[in-house]
């Protein structure tokens, strides 16, 4: 792995769209782009999400980054929060992370997912020195699947079954390597 600062996660991209770390001021919009139909039905996110989980988010930033655990920003368009985006690692292959998203109800099919994906993916395995990221996605969620089968993220096979807030869903891995290219 890499010798990042350890004081403060990068800020990826640019002020149209980038990732930056989450401060207490965005709690308020963390609540409003977390608590949505979609999202609970596809996330592990707690339903309703409080302002408690917004912090919660927040504080598990800035410690992720501090103790090299995880990288969880926030997604800005336009300076404005539109979602999250986030590398947790993987406890037993630290050089492996689980990639997770989500963006607000009123930023989606405008692309800001596949970027903000795309920023994370590069500067994950590229800069951060990650070898290996997995998005873990449930078949019925196509939105998904089309936001990282353009960045280079192949399905593993076999598929397996997880329980979901209570529900069996049909999930498959999404991997990408740090050796693929797009064009792969
Ligand atoms: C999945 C999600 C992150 C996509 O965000 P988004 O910003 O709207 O995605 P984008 O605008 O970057 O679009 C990505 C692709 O999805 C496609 N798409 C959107 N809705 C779709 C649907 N219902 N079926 C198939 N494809 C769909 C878009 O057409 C686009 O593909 P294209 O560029 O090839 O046309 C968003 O819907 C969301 O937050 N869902 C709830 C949380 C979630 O599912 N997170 C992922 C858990 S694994």
């Amino acid at each position: 792995m890499g010798e990042p600062s350890l004081d403060a996660l990068p800020v990826l991209g640019d002020a149209l769209l980038g990732l930056r770390q989450p401060s207490d001021d965005d709690i308020p919009a963390l609540v409003e782009a977390c608590n949505d139909p979609l999202s609970a039905r596809f996330t592990r996110l707690p339903v309703p999400y409080t302002a408690a989980d917004a912090e919660h988010y927040v504080r598990s930033s800035a410690e992720g980054w501090r103790d090299q655990t995880g990288a969880l920003f926030v997604i800005t368009l336009d300076e404005r929060l539109a979602g999250t985006c986030s590398l947790r690692i993987d406890a037993e292959n630290p050089t492996e992370a689980e990639v997770g998203y989500l963006v607000a109800p009123w930023a989606r099919n405008r692309g800001v997912a596949r970027a903000a994906v795309e920023l994370i993916t590069e500067w994950g395995l590229h800069s951060w020195g990650l070898t290996r990221l997995v998005a873990n996605i449930e078949d019925l969620n196509p939105a998904s699947i089309a936001v990282v089968t353009p960045l280079g993220y192949r399905r593993v096979e076999p598929g397996y079954v997880q329980d979901l807030k209570g529900t069996q869903r049909a999930m498959h891995h999404w991997e990408r390597l740090a050796e693929t290219t797009e064009a792969n």
